[in-house]
């Protein structure tokens, strides 16, 4: 497995992977990885001849007071579960090599990307579709690869690919939960012993909702009152949102007619957690 920090690294290796007409797999991550990611991996594996993880935390889908300084890291894991994997590239690049000082190119997706998450998180998916819109170039891969756990992303990055006619295909990957139902996250290792043990509570309501919604309810906020209720039934969580939104553009529904995501983000004991269900 190749080990790239410069941008000019990787698109030698692709040019190259290009002249001999083999397809090439994007699995974006900011490191960190889990089993959520290597399920991302294992596919992107599947599907392409060549396959490149890139590892960076991108700084600037962080506000202010988000956790850039805290984000945990551990590159030399990351390239061994890669490398296990049969990833032939990882791209690890600094910070300076993605932003130069007098970088000022952004691209973003209004609608969907000011609702759920966009509303306490206002700046992060305009950094998202910037460092992806980057990736996408710098790999000129044939797909990329996304968890449905931050399902609002994938909806966005699915949209700025159709609206601004990126040549590649976007492939949305299932949540991986933990044996107690909680979904992989690398800011699962913020919580305490307690806060990860009340933290199933987030599976437990959304399990609860998706079982109203899949027997027929179509009163959206009656699933909203009933995910609602047992997230708050847990002393230690504080709800962000529960909405059910249409899974087209993301905007708050009363009834469900149609292919909708239920989302919730909760803070248990001070940790921002998301989670979400898709009935298409
Ligand atoms: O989902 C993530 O880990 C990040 O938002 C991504 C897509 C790698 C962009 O930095």
């Amino acid at each position: 497995m190749l080990v790239a920090t410069t941008i000019k690294e990787v698109k030698e290796q692709v040019r190259q992977w290009k002249k001999e007409g083999l397809t090439i797999g994007l699995v974006p991550t900011m490191g960190y990885l889990h089993e959520g990611h290597a399920s991302l991996i294992k596919r992107a594996v599947l599907e392409n001849d060549r396959v490149i993880v890139s590892d960076f935390v991108n700084p600037i889908q962080f506000g202010p007071k988000e956790d850039l300084g805290t984000y945990p890291r551990d590159f030399d894991a990351d390239c061994k579960l890669c490398s296990d994997l049969g990833t032939d590239l990882i791209f690890h690049p600094e910070p300076s090599e993605m932003y130069a000082p007098d970088f000022h190119s952004y691209v973003g997706v209004d609608t969907l990307s000011t609702e759920l998450c966009g509303k306490s998180r206002p700046i992060h998916f305009n950094g998202v579709c910037t460092v992806v819109s980057k990736l996408f170039n710098i790999s000129e891969a044939d797909r990329a690869y996304f968890g449905q756990k931050d399902a609002q992303q994938l909806a966005i990055v699915k949209r700025m690919v159709r609206d601004l006619n990126f040549n590649i295909e976007i492939v949305g990957c299932p949540i991986i939960r933990e044996n107690d139902g909680l979904a992989k996250s690398s800011r699962n290792t913020y919580l305490s012993k307690e806060a990860r043990e009340k933290a199933t509570i987030l599976h437990k309501a959304l399990e609860k909702g998706e079982a109203m919604v899949r027997s027929g309810e179509k009163d959206a906020n009656k699933v909203v009152s009933s995910i609602s209720n047992i997230i708050e039934s847990e002393p230690l969580a504080k709800i962000d949102y529960v909405e059910v939104v249409d899974w087209n553009e993301l905007q708050k529904t009363d009834v469900i007619d149609g292919p909708i995501l239920t989302a919730v983000a909760v803070y248990i004991d001070n940790v921002r957690l998301i989670d979400n269900f898709i009935v298409e």
